[in-house]
């Protein structure tokens, strides 16, 4: 080890100056020299000239740090060597410095594993060969030369090549929460990507039937997203319970969903705690907190009293929720249950309000009494699945569903018992 003059040692660009990230890591790389002194010695190339000039091969935010505080001197080890043995060498120095942030690490795990591949070829895949008969270097290599484990090297080098692509990954503080939103990223990409993959069916079909024998007549993994709004389990005033047919759907649902897919559902209060129950039977995660359609034009407050108030909304084709006492408020919002099979990703990557606010259809317009407005299936089309995906309706009522994804280039089938339902869907579809 050599103390040289700092005026004798050259630096290579230190990948912006201007980057405010690295200016700070600099200013607190100087604080801490300043109080314990330069911990680890430089590594330096002698470049051999007269007067004497080195490169730093290791340590070039510690000389920029030295400078700062006015060192004129600083240690340094003399390394030799061509050019690749020397960038090997400057990144297993930086990769012993104590106080790297993750993304730097991860940038020499990949600069390393790079450089030995391209000294020794890549690796080819296992086929049943032991190592020493397969030339090449592999991800197994690096992890026992850097002495980490496999999976280590392996996310590295994934986390590597997310922040190349968006730096600003670099900002997030610690490697767990980088890893999780590069883990949902890269779901989304797949999703995107395997959107238009062929299906083993016609798709852009309407069935007129009970949804669970419909439903039997598909293959597994089929369907990338089901949006729908079942009837009711409990219809209160007509003694009649519907649970036989409409749960056992939702078995078949999950049968037909892709790995990572969708549920959402429209559902009342009952409902959704009823379902919360069951669908995990089934193999569902549900979220513990629905989202809420909230009916925009309801919140108009009418005056007068009740009856004159229920008058004036009807006059703007305002629906008051039956029964609604002096002392309640306005049930101006519906719950949209949702729920995953695996581990999708929202095809945003910011996170979404669990508030949809769109006016429902005024009463004058809906061919269905439960008919759902289409900006509302859109919203939730679009947070789900992309151009091309296929999504599932098996209670599809006036087939406003069918529209929605029509109008965004979806690809559908839909479902449905009622043959006046089913007739209604297919005009509405233009289909004969
Ligand atoms: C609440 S409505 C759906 C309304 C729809 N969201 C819309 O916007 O028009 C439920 C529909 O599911 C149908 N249905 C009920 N049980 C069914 C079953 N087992 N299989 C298929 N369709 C069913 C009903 O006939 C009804 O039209």
């Amino acid at each position: 080890m050599k103390e040289l003059k700092i005026q004798h040692i050259q630096m290579q660009f230190l990948g912006g100056a201007e980057d405010t990230e690295v200016t700070r890591e600099i200013e607190e790389l100087s604080e801490s020299i300043r109080e314990r002194g330069l911990l680890h010695p430089l590594a330096v190339q002698d470049l051999n000239t007269t007067p004497p000039s080195y490169m730093v091969r290791a340590g070039r935010k510690r000389l920029r740090a030295c400078e700062m505080i006015g060192h004129m001197e600083v240690p340094c080890v003399i390394v030799s060597g061509d050019e690749k043995e020397l960038k090997l060498i400057q990144i297993e120095e930086n990769l012993r410095r104590y106080n790297l942030p993750w993304w730097e690490i991860c940038e020499y795990v990949a600069d390393w594993h790079a450089l030995r591949q391209e000294e020794k070829g890549i690796a080819e895949p296992k086929k049943g060969k032991a190592k020493r008969e397969r030339p090449g270097h592999s991800m197994r290599d690096t992890a026992a030369e850097l002495g980490k484990s496999l999976g280590f090297i392996s996310e590295a080098i994934a986390l590597d090549a997310a922040v190349k692509r968006d730096p600003v990954l670099r900002k997030i503080k610690d490697r767990d929460t980088a890893i999780r939103l590069v883990r949902s990223a890269a779901k989304r990409i797949e999703a995107e990507l395997g959107a238009e993959a062929p299906v083993e069916f016609a798709i852009n079909q309407v069935y007129n039937g009970s949804a669970t024998d419909i439903l039997k007549q598909f293959p597994h993994s089929s369907f990338n997203a089901c949006i729908t709004d079942p009837p009711w389990l409990k219809y209160v005033d007509e003694k009649l319970t519907r649970d036989d047919d409409t749960v056992p759907v939702f078995k078949e649902v999950y049968r037909v969903l892709k790995p990572d897919s969708f549920l959402y559902m429209f559902v009342g209060f009952e409902d959704f705690r009823s379902y919360s129950r069951r669908l995990p039977h089934f193999g569902f995660t549900v979220a513990k907190t629905p989202l809420f359609w909230v009916k925009k034009e309801l919140r108009v407050v009418f005056e007068g009293t009740p009856p004159v108030q229920d008058a004036r909304a009807k006059l703007h084709g305002v629906v008051i929720s039956k029964g609604a006492r002096a002392w309640e408020y306005s049930r101006d919002f519906e719950l949209i249950l949702l729920a995953v099979k695996g581990s999708p990703s929202l095809t945003h990557s910011t996170q979404q309000s669990s508030v949809l606010v769109y006016p429902p259809l005024p009463p004058v317009k809906l061919t269905h009494p439960h008919e759902k407005p289409i900006k509302a299936i859109q919203h939730i089309l679009r947070d789900c699945s992309h151009e091309g995906s296929v999504i599932l309706d098996p209670f599809a009522g006036s087939g406003a569903h069918v529209e929605a994804c029509e109008s965004l280039k979806r690809r559908w089938i839909a479902i449905e018992r009622d043959h006046t339902a089913y007739e209604g869907i297919k005009k509405r579809m233009g289909k004969k």
